[in-house]
């Protein structure tokens, strides 16, 4: 039984002062490729899927099958909801039992996120989920949709962080999908609410960064990084012929590598 509370890795990972990798998930093969690699590294992890994927991953069958996947590790695992724009869905993931969602109201006016970030909270106190929201905007949508990214505000941060939030994704220049250029990190902002917000700092758009990016972010407090682009061109690129067994187990192995990389950079392994 390794399905844990994602407050709960968070919190080792401020006291250790390292990254818990947050994974996407897009079938059986991405899942069981991201608890190999968090078991052979003896790792934390967080699994999650987005809302915008559940048109070719229905969350009533991938959303069970990520809890019974973390539910069999031996090493703890938090099954997350990523994007959550519609309450219907957030409500939906609480109640299969995923012990996290992000409600993301970053495109909305910063009145109508906060509320929705405390509507959230109060639909997940029920189950005692995590929660994450996101303030100033992540660029590119999680489906590659074209949006401009936009600096998260100091004052946007207290006020989301008063909703009594978990997790906050916090937008300092990254931008989901790969980069065409290498992104402008606004660490200043970072220096500027490190310490001074109680929730823990996400990082979105993980793939492309460089590994300097990383370690500087993790070191600036960031405590939880979604990789997803990349998990997900490993998994295309291993599936070569026509022989679908072989191309699951080279599925699942491209998945396993990928992820043991973020792992090991994020410092996350041997803290299982
Ligand atoms: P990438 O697709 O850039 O890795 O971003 C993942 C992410 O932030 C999912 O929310």
């Amino acid at each position: 039984m390794a399905l844990v509370n994602m407050k709960d890795l968070l919190r080792q990972a401020e006291a250790g002062s390292y990254a818990v990798g947050c994974f996407s998930a897009a079938n059986m093969e991405c899942i069981r490729g991201v608890i190999q690699a968090a078991e052979d590294c003896r790792a934390p992890v967080i699994l999650q899927v987005a809302e915008i994927r559940l048109p070719y991953s229905p969350l009533p069958l991938i959303g069970p099958m990520m809890l019974a996947a973390a539910r069999q590790a031996s090493v703890p695992v938090a099954v997350h909801l990523d994007h959550g724009k519609t309450m219907e869905c957030l409500r939906e993931a609480l109640e299969l039992g995923f012990t996290s969602v992000m409600c993301d109201g970053s495109d909305l006016p910063i009145d109508q996120n906060v509320a929705m970030a405390r509507e959230t909270v109060r639909l997940a106190s029920r189950t005692g989920a995590a929660v994450e929201a996101e303030v100033g905007r992540v660029g590119r949508g999680e489906d590659g949709a074209e949006l401009k990214e936009q600096i998260a505000s100091f004052e946007d941060c207290l006020r989301m962080d008063e909703t009594g939030i978990d997790a906050l994704a916090v937008g300092i220049g990254n931008a989901h999908g790969l980069y065409t250029a290498e992104p402008q990190l606004r660490y200043d902002v970072l220096e500027e609410i490190r310490g001074r917000v109680r929730a823990a700092l996400v990082m979105h758009g993980g793939t492309g960064l460089t590994d300097e990016q990383f370690r500087r972010v993790i070191r600036l407090g960031m405590r939880k990084i979604n990789i997803a682009t990349d998990i997900f061109m490993a998994q295309a690129g291993a599936c070569r012929g026509t022989d679908i067994f072989q191309n699951i187990s080279a599925s699942v192995e491209a998945v396993r590598n990928t992820t043991a990389r973020y792992i090991k950079l994020f410092g996350s392994e041997g803290k299982a």
